[in-house]
């Protein structure tokens, strides 16, 4: 089992580029199956969650060409219509969004079965959101073993959709279906993430009819067919949000690159109220010295909300102030699994319920710790270079699913990180 260790102390000095989002990859790559042509995706990060989606995809037909992903960063995806429509639950339960090979089978091949994801660390994640949207287009489902089980004989109808809750993947699911239903689609509450408009962008240049109007509306067109695309995969917006943590708290003078400032806006405003020093120039970011001193109350919500995937990573950046903070989890049920960990080395937070109250702490000694779901592992991550003395973090494997190069990219500023077996 690999680790982690890293002795902290070191400013971050230097540039971090980031990687293309692993959030916008996924639903990108489960697109593929809506053609017979090829999809192209360039700035694909070479991530185990990208070859997990190849392996479930490679399991459906798709033929998944990764041999220009490490030097260039590019995949190939080329469905060939296949009798297979079985997403194994060895495969998924790897990865939650394997569900989002669910719409575009039905739409494709008319049937689908998808082995239930299964809960992960952060939470029950059930899907019904996704099942119930795809029936309204005529999906028929009914749940065995484990698995769903969908067909669609006379395949799927324009249909108007109310979401009853804003869910990411069911947004990416129904779109996805809906490009190649007959008629119109019309769906409302949808999320509206960069990671689905990306998804749109790719579908529009497969030759899908898609309008997003404002107050979280689509319109679908739907066609018969849809073409194949080159596509460029939009810059990682929580691998920027935890860089500029990591430049704060290093204390460091550290230049981040390949942002998109659209992405980010509302986050970059947190950022300054905190009192992050930071510098914006074309597509980068200077993160210089913070006095982080402000204390402040936040709620992670959907998009263009706080985002629920740097909530760990924020704690680490507010247990520096000298005043208290609080930070409520209104997106999942159970993302504290960091907050122990962070205890361990130093920090002082509270929790109670959906709220985390982080107090002022002397700091962070090293210690050897345990990474639980990607987010949380890079929090410990982020404490442990600011930490006095060495830490080690086990089952990173948890790391290597949402960050490209991490050891690299923080060593190569002046961390002393390094991987061992
Ligand atoms: C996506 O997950 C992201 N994953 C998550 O990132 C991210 O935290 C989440 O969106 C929220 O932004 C990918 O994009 C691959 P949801 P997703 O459906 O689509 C409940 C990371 O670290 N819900 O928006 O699974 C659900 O339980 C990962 O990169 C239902 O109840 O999130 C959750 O409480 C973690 N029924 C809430 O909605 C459903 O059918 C939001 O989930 C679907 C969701």
């Amino acid at each position: 089992m690999e680790k982690i260790v890293i002795i902290g102390g070191e400013p971050l000095q230097g540039t971090i580029e980031i990687s293309g989002s692993k959030n916008a990859s996924l639903p990108l790559m489960a697109a593929s199956i809506l053609t017979n042509e090829s999809v192209i995706l360039d700035n694909t990060p070479n991530l185990a969650d990208i070859h997990t989606m190849g392996s479930v995809l490679d399991s459906l037909g798709v033929n998944f060409d990764k041999s220009k992903l490490i030097e260039n960063n590019q995949i190939k995806l080329t469905y060939q219509e296949s009798d297979k429509a079985l997403a194994e639950y060895d495969l998924v339960r790897k990865m939650r969004a394997s569900i989002l090979v669910l719409g575009p089978l039905l739409a494709r091949k008319r049937e689908a079965t998808v082995s239930m994801p299964g809960g992960c660390a952060i939470g029950a994640r059930p899907v019904n959101i996704h099942v119930d949207a795809l029936a309204k287009l005529g999906g028929e489902f009914n749940l065995e073993k484990g698995y769903i089980k969908c067909e669609a004989k006379s395949g799927l109808k324009g249909a108007k959709i109310e979401l009853p809750m804003i869910s990411v993947g069911a947004t990416e699911n129904i779109i996805m279906a809906a490009s190649l239903a007959k008629g119109e689609t019309e769906i409302t509450n949808i999320a509206i993430e960069p990671e689905i408009i990306d998804l749109i962008d790719l579908l529009k240049a497969m030759g899908a009819q898609i309008e997003v109007g404002p107050n979280r509306k689509v319109l679908i067109q739907g066609v018969d067919e849809l073409h194949g695309a080159t596509h460029t995969v939009i810059p990682d917006r929580i691998e920027v949000g935890t860089y500029i943590i990591a430049g704060a708290i290093t204390q460091g003078d550290l230049e981040i690159r390949n942002i998109n400032f659209d992405h980010i806006k509302n986050l970059l405003s947190v950022f300054e109220s905190l009192g992050v020093d930071m510098i914006k120039s074309d597509n980068n970011l200077k993160v210089k010295i913070s006095d982080i001193s402000k204390s402040i109350e936040l709620d992670t919500r959907e998009y263009p909300g706080f985002p629920t995937d740097l909530q760990a990573q924020m704690m680490v950046l507010l247990s520096l102030s000298n005043r208290s903070s609080v930070i409520r989890e209104n997106i999942f049920e159970n993302r504290f699994m960091h907050v122990p960990e962070l205890n361990r080395m130093g920090a002082n937070i509270e929790i109670n319920g959906s709220q985390a109250k982080i107090n002022p702490c002397n700091g962070f000694s090293g210690a050897q710790v345990m990474a639980t779901d990607l987010r949380a592992s890079v929090s410990l991550v982020l404490a442990s270079l600011i930490a006095k003395g060495e830490t080690t973090i086990n089952r990173v494997y948890h790391l290597d699913r949402g960050y490209e190069k991490l050891e690299n990219k923080l060593a190569s500023c002046g961390a002393n990180i390094k991987r061992i077996q």
